[in-house]
């Protein structure tokens, strides 16, 4: 008989600041130029005082590094480049002290190929670990069916020994895991309990979207030679039945948070992730505001963002989402380039300004902000030259496929790292003005970002006006007013080119956000709400509310309630 459990799960998800760190570019201790365990224990009073209660940490587990430790050797080891478990330990019960939770980063679709089940795997045909994987006979002497892998390249691999062919939707040396066989999926929730029982506070689970591959693994449409994912790969025929058993035998058992990665995603197949009565995860990432400015190589585009449509896309997130299910806010992550350099405004005049109304537009919507370490700064993308500059697979793998192949010149594709490459977002964290921007007393791992001399934190700390300063008020802001969490949602202006507008309504409270996208001086189209009082503002000096200034953001609580 099916056992029913009460879920252990509250709902404290709902109320959490999530502050994203990728330990390798936070800080580092002990001069080797990598970021580790030590570093982010030091860093804890920043985060806590930035008004984050929860970090995603990216893994920090064993790994050959592939893809910086997207590729895990053993999921129950500390990379030695981040330390040691002690110090693991360490920061998990400093942080807890602080009352801030920590989430790691599940990454399941896939091992590395240096994981002793697959090396047990491919040394031997028979071997009960040869099914944990996804094997297939070739067809012909090319690969068992045309998917690309989303670094480039075939997804499948040719096992010279055993004379099959294995899958890797990402690159070669992370193989797919096969979640069909039963011990996979309990390998998968043993580890889990495992990490839970040490005390962590739930997982953000990579592509977990990918988990189920569809049966006899057909051709998909001709994949897009960009390091695009085959369809077919996305949302499985499983995919809800592995999650519903995750949590039925994992989840609904501890206190946790869950947050799927799930690209593509649909807000109708993101209600069936994580709608309120799904029994699967908490919230899902979606894309579709990050892809807008998609080209013909994907995300290797020039375009920018177009404001109509990104505000079409965002409303439509949280109209189909309320009540129903949660949404995640964020601009970008270590997968993204940085937040105020796509969709603000990165030139010095203008940087703090739009980085600061960026923050104010997103994270008064409903759902769980993601800040991603810097963000809080208004950290620029990267100037890399050439593609040595460089450190991601991801860019690597593209700029020789494109270059090489004749697509691009090198100068436009490195236009396009500059633009959308992972890079930008992994560049150290900036600290102060000093060497190497405080991240370390040796040599980083990839190079800083040479404006540290102006942004860093040492300098935002001590300006009142600064855009660290501005997320500290703001979050503050959030914890206090209901409104935002559990308010419904109105555009105002939606065919505005310039201004992004709506306002947040709950017992008889109306909170109005208005933001200027533009460098330019945007008149209202029609006049807003009367202003009760104003409760932010990324400008000091006062003025009507007739038209925005250049990136200007004002929030307000509108005087009479219900008349937006
Ligand atoms: C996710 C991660 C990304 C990684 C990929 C493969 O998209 O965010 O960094 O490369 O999965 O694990
Ligand atoms: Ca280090």
């Amino acid at each position: 008989m099916q056992k029913t459990y009460i879920s252990r799960q509250s709902q404290w998800w709902k109320d959490a600041v999530v502050y994203q760190i990728y330990p390798r570019s936070f800080l580092d201790t002990n001069g080797d130029g990598i970021g580790d365990l030590n570093g982010i224990t030091l860093r804890l009073d920043y985060v806590q005082a930035l008004g984050a209660n929860v970090i995603w940490l990216c893994p920090v587990y064993a790994s050959p590094n592939d893809d910086n430790g997207y590729d895990i050797s053993d999921y129950r080891a500390i990379h030695p480049d981040f330390g040691t478990r002690a110090d693991f330990e360490r920061l998990l019960g400093e942080a807890h002290r602080r009352g801030i939770r920590i989430v790691m980063d599940l990454v399941v679709n896939h091992t590395s190929d240096e994981h002793a089940w697959f090396t047990a795997a491919r040394a031997d045909r028979n071997s009960p670990y040869r099914d944990y994987y996804i094997w297939r006979d070739g067809r012909n002497g090319t690969p068992p069916n045309n998917w690309g892998s989303w670094f480039g390249g075939s997804a499948w691999e040719y096992d010279e020994a055993s004379g099959q062919y294995y899958l890797h939707i990402f690159s070669k040396k992370q193989p797919d895991l096969n979640w069909e066989n039963p011990a996979v999926r309990g390998e998968v929730f043993d580890l889990m309990r495992w990490w839970l029982d040490q005390g962590v506070d739930g997982f953000r689970m990579d592509v977990i979207s990918l988990i189920s591959k569809p049966e006899g693994l057909p051709d998909g449409p001709p994949d897009g030679e960009f390091g695009d994912l085959s369809p077919l790969c996305l949302n499985g025929p499983r995919v809800h039945e592995y999650l519903r058993e995750m949590n039925a035998q994992v989840l609904s058992r501890y206190d946790n948070m869950t947050v799927g990665e799930t690209p593509n995603v649909t807000p109708a197949e993101a209600l069936r992730y994580a709608g309120f009565d799904r029994g699967e995860l908490n919230m899902v990432f979606s894309f579709d505001h990050t892809s807008l400015s998609d080209g013909p190589l994907g995300k290797w585009s020039g375009q920018k963002t177009d404001l109509g449509a990104l505000k079409a896309v965002l409303a439509n997130w949280q109209l189909a989402l309320h009540q129903r299910g949660w949404n995640c806010l964020f601009w970008s992550n270590h997968d993204q380039p940085r937040a105020v350099s796509k969709f603000g405004d990165d030139r010095p005049a203008f940087r703090a300004r739009s980085a600061k109304m960026l923050a104010t537009c997103l994270y008064l919507m409903q759902g769980t902000p993601y800040i991603f370490q810097g963000e809080e700064l208004g950290m620029t993308n990267a100037p890399f030259e050439t593609i040595a500059d460089c450190r991601d697979i991801e860019s690597v793998n593209a700029y020789h496929r494109l270059v090489d192949g004749g697509s691009v010149s090198g100068e436009q594709m490195m236009r396009y790292i500059r633009q959308a490459g992972r890079d930008n977002a992994r560049t150290p964290m900036q600290w102060t003005p000093g060497a190497q921007a405080g991240f370390t007393a040796g040599t980083p791992w990839i190079g800083v970002n040479p404006n540290y001399r102006q942004i860093n934190a040492e300098a935002e700390q001590a300006d009142s006006d600064s855009v660290l300063c501005y997320y500290r008020a703001l979050l503050r802001f959030r914890r206090n007013n209901p409104v935002i969490r559990d308010g419904d949602f109105v555009m105002f202006y939606p065919e505005s080119d310039s201004i992004f507008a709506y306002s947040r309504q709950f017992d008889g409270e109306t909170l109005c956000v208005f933001c200027n996208f533009t460098d330019a001086e945007a008149p209202l189209p029609y006049t807003p709400p009367r202003i009760g009082q104003i409760v932010l503002r990324n400008y000091s000096e006062d003025a009507p509310l007739c038209s925005l200034r250049p990136y200007e953001a004002v929030v307000y609580y509108a005087e009479e309630s219900g008349e937006c």
